[in-house]
């Protein structure tokens, strides 16, 4: 049964290997002065930067320049975001790069007029957004965090050791995004994997929740198959045009709120992920995939029907003759074997955990309800335990 909803999704998206020149349409919304936030260089190298600089100057835009977010962009660089977005009267935030740039800017957007600590606020304290919002429009080059077309934001603080997202609402969702499938040919094939199993991640964590009949599941499916296709020929030929469009489209779909709609969703995985993240500073995607296998195994039995139709429907499992438990089994056992073929980390001990960090790494996991079990935190540090 599907349950109660609203759906809105504001983000106007420019998509193809001409997308670029929505840029130029989308500016006149705006005023003047431009906050260009950027990473460590990636853009400088591609030529994008010098691109983006002569339209928003071709616009007669006043660029303020912020380079450097880095991969999980830390609370310290959000507080000189906020600075300078503040001194220099921003009207739009231009993020051009991954899902950590576009994260960090739309952090930057609610947090400059927050008339508090933005950490304390929007991530110990998960409040709504009361003071001004400036607006964000997004250029990606890395595909993965669906952070193109949806409300998260997702900050590490590692004086405290927590990484925590907070899913702002439609207010804050980029106003336009810049999807061109040729950016992302330049990323490093670590980078690129850890975004295929992103998705993968993102779409689970909301398959795997009620047992109901669902039309949002039926569209995750969709996704997932395509995804694996996709992805398959994407590591043999990271410039596959045709393979890296539909795995970029299949990105944002993954998390752009449309497949948690009329049902409960779990996050678990993204909770245990984010904290051992808050440890190592591991890429994201690839916390997901070290600690994946063990939490499914885990909870399997709690949604075995579930698994039993994720084995059959997503992965081709033949069901003559099987319970639900050897269909769920193999469902498992075929995930892992994609794991395997596209490269992604299976172990978190080669992100430096050592077992001294357990007891930390399961106080900084929430453990969430909406998932087939909720878990202890023994069971959080068994979990890890078994990923090592
Ligand atoms: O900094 P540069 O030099 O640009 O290099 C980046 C970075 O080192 C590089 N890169 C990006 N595009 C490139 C490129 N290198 C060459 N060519 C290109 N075209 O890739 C590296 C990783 O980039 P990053 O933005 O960190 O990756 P991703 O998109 O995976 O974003 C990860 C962040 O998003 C958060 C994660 O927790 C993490 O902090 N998430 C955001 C979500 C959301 N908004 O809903 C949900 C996700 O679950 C996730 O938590
Ligand atoms: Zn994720």
């Amino acid at each position: 049964m599907l349950g109660d909803f609203v759906y809105c999704n504001p983000t106007k998206l420019y998509f193809g290997e001409h997308s670029l020149d929505g840029l130029a349409k989308e500016l006149p919304n705006y005023g003047k002065n431009v906050l260009l936030a950027y990473g460590g260089g990636s853009v400088k190298k591609s030529g994008l930067y010098d691109e983006i600089v002569k339209i928003l100057k071709d616009c007669g835009k006043n660029i303020i320049d912020l380079p450097g977010v880095m991969a999980n962009p830390t609370v310290e660089k959000l507080y000189e975001g906020c600075k300078l977005a503040k001194d220099n009267n921003v009207d739009l935030i231009l993020a051009v790069g991954g899902g950590s740039v576009c994260d960090y800017s739309k952090a930057v957007s609610v947090s400059t007029y927050c008339n508090e600590d933005p950490w304390d606020k929007y991530f110990l304290r998960m409040e709504d957004v009361d003071n001004k919002i400036i607006p964000v429009g997004c250029v990606l080059t890395m595909v993965g965090t669906g952070s193109e077309m949806n409300g998260g934001s997702v900050i590490t603080n590692h004086a405290q050791k927590l990484k925590i997202g907070h899913v702002f609402g439609e207010n804050v969702f980029p106003k336009f995004s810049i999807l061109n499938p040729t950016y992302t040919f330049t990323v490093p094939q670590y980078q690129m994997v850890a975004g295929f199993f992103d998705i993968m991640s993102h779409i689970m964590e909301q398959y795997f929740s009620n047992q109901d009949d669902n039309t949002s599941d039926y569209i995750a499916e969709g996704l997932m198959k395509s995804l694996i296709h996709n992805s398959k020929i994407a590591v043999k030929n990271p410039k596959d045009y045709e393979a890296r469009s539909n795995i970029m489209w299949t990105a944002t779909w993954a998390l752009n709120t449309l497949i948690a709609k009329g049902k409960t969703t779990d996050w678990e995985v993204h909770m245990i992920g984010q904290a051992v993240g808050a440890y190592t500073n591991a890429t994201h995607g690839m916390t997901l995939s070290a600690v994946s296998l063990a939490y499914y195994r885990k909870i399997m039995n709690f949604g075995l029907k579930k698994f039993a139709r994720f084995a059959v429907n997503v992965w081709g499992v033949n069901p003559e003759n099987k319970s639900d438990e050897q269909l769920a089994d193999e469902g498992l056992k075929a995930l892992e074997s994609w794991m395997k073929e596209i490269g992604v980390v299976l172990h978190i001990k080669e992100f430096g955990v050592d077992e001294s960090m357990f007891e930390g790494i399961a106080d900084a996991t929430f453990l969430l309800e909406g998932g087939y079990k909720k878990l202890t935190r023994s069971e959080v540090i068994e979990i890890l335990k078994e990923s090592m």
